[in-house]
């Protein structure tokens, strides 16, 4: 797998360090509340398992699962809801857990969709903010990291389900998907 990289951009300790900045951040922002944290399967997974594990406040965590690219680098502008959540998020103090926001069409829908659903409030928390491809725009709340026009892939992002293992976030080498 590492052969496919062309340039690591942030390694396993720099990703732990900003989350460990991230969680603080959140622990003070929900302090007194319990938070519904949704991940945004599939990629977002990662983040979540270690981004709760620096959020020392109580909270509760949903799944959903979004398909927007179908198996390419390039998004439709389609986005399925493959599963949705088990629980009712009406009066939840909501905050979506994302790995990438790219053109924000994904996030928008969902914001939209989650949004009728009447939260108390509702926050996007992504990994990475590829802000230079943005078709849409998108309020996030926090971020981990602002990253170049490249595929990445790494720390739960694919490319073609692979790679979603790496520790780190790379750059994945032109051959692969051109
Ligand atoms: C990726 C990522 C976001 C979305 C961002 O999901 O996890 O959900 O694309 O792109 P956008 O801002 O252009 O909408 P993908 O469909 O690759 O699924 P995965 O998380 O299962 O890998």
């Amino acid at each position: 797998m590492e052969k496919d990289i062309k340039e690591i951009l942030f390694t396993e300790e720099e990703i732990k360090k900003r989350i460990e900045i991230l969680g603080k951040k959140i622990s003070e922002d929900y302090k007194g509340k319990f938070p519904l944290f949704v991940c945004i399967l599939r990629g977002a997974f990662m983040f979540l398992a270690d981004l709760l594990r620096e959020v020392q406040i109580p909270l509760s965590v949903d799944f959903m699962a979004i398909s927007s690219y179908g198996g390419n680098t390039e998004s439709t502008g389609q986005v399925k809801i493959l599963k949705d959540l088990d629980t009712s998020i009406k009066g939840r103090d909501v905050l979506i857990i994302e790995d990438i926001v790219d053109t924000g069409l994904t996030m928008d829908a969902v914001t939209r969709l989650l949004r009728t659903r009447k939260p108390k409030s509702l926050k996007i928390c992504t990994l990475l903010d590829k802000e230079e491809r943005r078709k849409i725009p998108v309020n996030i709340s926090y971020y981990g990291f602002k990253i170049p026009n490249k595929f990445v892939v790494g720390y739960g992002l694919d490319y073609k389900e692979k790679y979603r293992n790496l520790p780190f976030i790379g750059i994945l080498k032109e051959k692969i998907y051109m």
